[in-house]
């Protein structure tokens, strides 16, 4: 029933009188001090095909056929921690939010028919109560994240953006088909609810770039091939106006709200966060992975 390995005594409670760990109560369940604070970091940004061709990915590796026809430009930034200063951020302004102390009945996240019949009720409440203007959800998708090998879907160390405009729409029209025209007219925005499944999260945290800093020329359009359609994702050109942020120490009850998309053009800049998962160069040696679950949503009104 546990989320994570069972909670092992830290190493100070085992030893007598002298603790050989920090004192510090910032500890995770390992023991182990919890990363806080500005941390600089390397993160994988665009870089285009050598041969000018369109850039495009498999979702599914291809037999003998690169993943993608695009390269990775690395760049160091500085990462400020959103610990202690949450309010200053918003869907509206910064196309993310973050929300503490949610409760959640679902704890072993395997099954999928069970994350669907009881964790899925739980996001669209919590997206209902907390999306300003928000009136019909719609939950076309989830991904457990762990990082151990072997595992099916590892944190992903690229900045993007889950969709562009155009995919946006191509989401409403797939999954709605009938209601389409109508809620294409009105407001729509892509929403994922992020959280880790093994917080205090102590390795490869998620980073997510402030809207309002990054400019619509440093977003590129990639093909998304899946085995049986063609979608669209934005991969990121690094520019030193964007601002970046990580939460330090997300625990279970923690959710980090990314927009991806906002069909509203007048709230804020505009509505779509680059996020990506980062090497933290404090992490302690032998801390957990990170294990997550992203929630992805579309959100109407
Ligand atoms: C996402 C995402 C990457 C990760 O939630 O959309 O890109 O490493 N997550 O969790
Ligand atoms: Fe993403």
């Amino acid at each position: 029933m546990a989320t994570a390995a069972p909670r092992p005594t830290p190493a100070h409670e085992l030893s007598g009188t002298t603790p050989s760990v920090p004192t510090s109560t910032d500890v995770n369940f390992q023991g182990l001090p919890i990363p806080r604070g500005p941390v600089k970091a390397t993160l994988s940004f665009y870089k285009p095909p050598e041969d000018g061709s369109k850039p495009h990915n498999y979702v599914e590796p291809l037999e003998g056929v690169p993943q993608r026809n695009f390269g990775e430009s690395l760049h160091d930034v500085t990462l400020n921690d959103l610990r202690g200063q949450e309010q200053k951020f918003s869907l509206n302004n910064n196309a993310f939010d973050t929300i503490q102390n949610v409760p959640s009945e679902e704890y072993e996240f395997q099954d999928d028919d069970q994350i669907k019949r009881v964790y899925y009720p739980e996001v669209e409440k919590l997206l209902l109560e907390s999306v300003p203007g928000a009136n019909r959800i719609l939950l076309f998708d989830h991904t457990i994240r762990r990082s151990h090998p072997g595992a099916n879907r590892a944190p992903v160390t690229r900045v993007h953006v889950d969709q562009t405009p155009f995919s946006a729409a191509q989401r409403v029209k797939f999954h709605l088909p009938d209601e389409a025209e109508k809620l294409l007219q009105g407001r729509y925005r892509i929403i994922n609810v992020w959280r880790p499944l093994n917080g205090p999260v102590m390795a490869h945290p998620l980073a997510v770039a402030d809207s309002s800093t990054v400019r619509d020329e440093d977003l590129i359009p990639v093909e998304h091939r899946y085995p049986d359609r063609t979608g669209e994702t934005a991969q990121v050109h690094f520019n030193p106006t964007q601002k970046w942020y990580y939460w330090s120490g997300m625990k279970n009850e923690d959710r980090l709200l990314l927009k991806c998309f906002d069909s509203d053009e007048t709230v804020g800049l505009w509505g779509r966060a680059p996020h990506t998962a980062f090497v933290d160069p404090r992490t302690p040696e032998g801390a957990v992975g990170r294990e997550s679950i992203e929630v992805r949503a579309l959100v109407f009104g």
